[in-house]
């Protein structure tokens, strides 16, 4: 039996788990998976440590169970407003008479890019390499190029240590250990976008519960990764407080009647809160659950697109929005993301090849922590095992 690997996502909506088998030639080869309802999360941290525990527990257990095997080690995923992200730029002047780019001058660059010291708190969870520039031309390999201006860019990842910690404290009470932390962004990123999307540039939108994940590729390489703390919850706490209706009717009345715009032929029709008029039922405006949804959904492409500013000038996005996560699912989101980043959209196409239950939106941060554990690390560029590696080691202390 080859190494059985977990992705886990501690959703705030739910915990998904699934297990796979490394086996050369299929990078996503499940073999259980089990996915259970969230207590304990808020906009993707943990807020009750136990009740959370107990929960992610029990999907692995889930999804052990489902596959007859244990898990051997885990992939876990990581969002939050903590998680933030800065880009590093590193230069060498080329140093051999003849401007040819030796080791040195690549490794001179690259110690440059990664120098920025973080606070004591944080700790980083991705280097991501950017492509070379020898006197400003891209290059794949600067090595025995000639040139005298070498640069590297890095986008990096950070995270606040204690937030990380207690997540990875959540997976040793399993009696797991956590082998790679991946930000849900570029979990999602990698699953639904294809090699050739993000070689042309493509930005990934994961409108989940209590946040919205991006990632945004350039030439291949994430160049920007982000997390708003808005998601599908803030649109169910909005109908709820609206219209005065419980979180489980306005939960019900988004998935039924939410749209992510509001049009005219919304006005003046009804409908019914519960569909049982003979049970004391109420009619709300269905106008009225539109507009509320529109205006958060309003706020999001807002607050993408001040953050994205500079990003998404069409030459460097051939492939667009790709849409994915829960919210995703929400009709009209589409035209509404185009229309604020000025780019064509659509929603993520999950692989085909794994079963249907699973090609919803909502597992495509768990698709792609698989993914990652079942091809290895060196093959999915551009996130590198080193940065994690480095942020773990802190961790661990080792
Ligand atoms: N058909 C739908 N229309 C609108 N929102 C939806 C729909 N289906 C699911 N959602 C929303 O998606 C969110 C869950 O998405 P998910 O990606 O699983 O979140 P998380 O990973 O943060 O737990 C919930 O807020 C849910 O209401
Ligand atoms: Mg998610």
């Amino acid at each position: 039996m080859n190494k059985i690997i977990a992705a886990v996502e501690i959703g705030t909506s739910k915990m998904k788990v699934l297990l796979g088998e490394i086996r050369s030639q299929q990078a996503l080869n499940v073999v259980g998976f089990g996915s259970i309802e969230s207590f304990g999360v808020k906009k993707g941290e943990l807020v009750n440590f136990k009740v959370a525990s107990e929960q992610v527990h029990l999907a692995i257990d889930l999804a052990e169970k489902s596959a007859g095997v244990q898990a051997e080690e885990v992939y876990l995923s990581v969002t939050g407003s903590h998680l933030g992200g800065s880009f590093n730029l590193g230069s060498a002047r080329v140093s051999s008479a003849d401007n040819v780019v030796v080791r040195n001058d690549v490794a001179r660059a690259i110690e440059e890019a990664k120098r920025k010291e973080l606070l004591d708190d944080r700790i980083y969870v991705h280097f991501i390499q950017n492509p070379f520039h020898l006197d400003g031309r891209p290059v794949e390999d600067p090595l025995n190029l000639q040139g005298s201006l070498l640069e590297v860019g890095y986008w990096s990842v950070d995270g606040d240590e204690k937030v990380i910690k207690d997540l990875l404290h959540v997976i040793n009470g399993y009696g797991l250990e956590v082998g790679h932390v991946i930000a849900s962004s570029l979990a999602s990123g990698e699953i639904a976008t294809s090699r050739a999307d993000r070689k042309a540039g493509a930005l990934v939108i994961d409108f989940g519960a209590g946040a919205t994940d991006y990632v945004l590729y350039r030439d291949g390489c994430a160049a920007k990764t982000g997390v708003v703390p808005i998601g599908g919850d803030h649109l169910t706490n909005d109908i709820s407080m609206g219209l005065r209706v419980d979180e489980r009717h306005a939960e019900s009345l988004k998935k039924e009647h939410g749209r992510a715009f509001c049009g005219e032929e919304d006005d003046d029709l009804r409908v019914w809160l519960i569909g049982n008029k003979m049970i004391g039922d109420r009619d709300v405006s269905r106008k009225a659950i539109r507009q509320v949804v529109a205006a958060r959904v309003e706020e999001l492409f807002q607050i993408l697109a001040e953050e994205l500013e500079g990003y998404l000038e069409p030459d460097h996005l051939g492939s667009g929005i790709h849409l994915t996560g829960g919210g995703s699912l929400l009709p009209g989101i589409t035209e509404v993301a185009s229309s604020a980043l000025g780019l064509p959209a659509k929603r993520a196409e999950l692989p085909t090849g794994i079963v249907e239950e699973l090609r919803n939106p909502e597992f495509a941060t768990v698709l792609g922590l698989l993914h990652f554990g079942l091809t290895g690390q060196s093959q999915v560029n551009p996130v590198r095992s080193k940065g994690i590696g480095r942020a773990l080691a802190k961790i661990f202390g080792r």
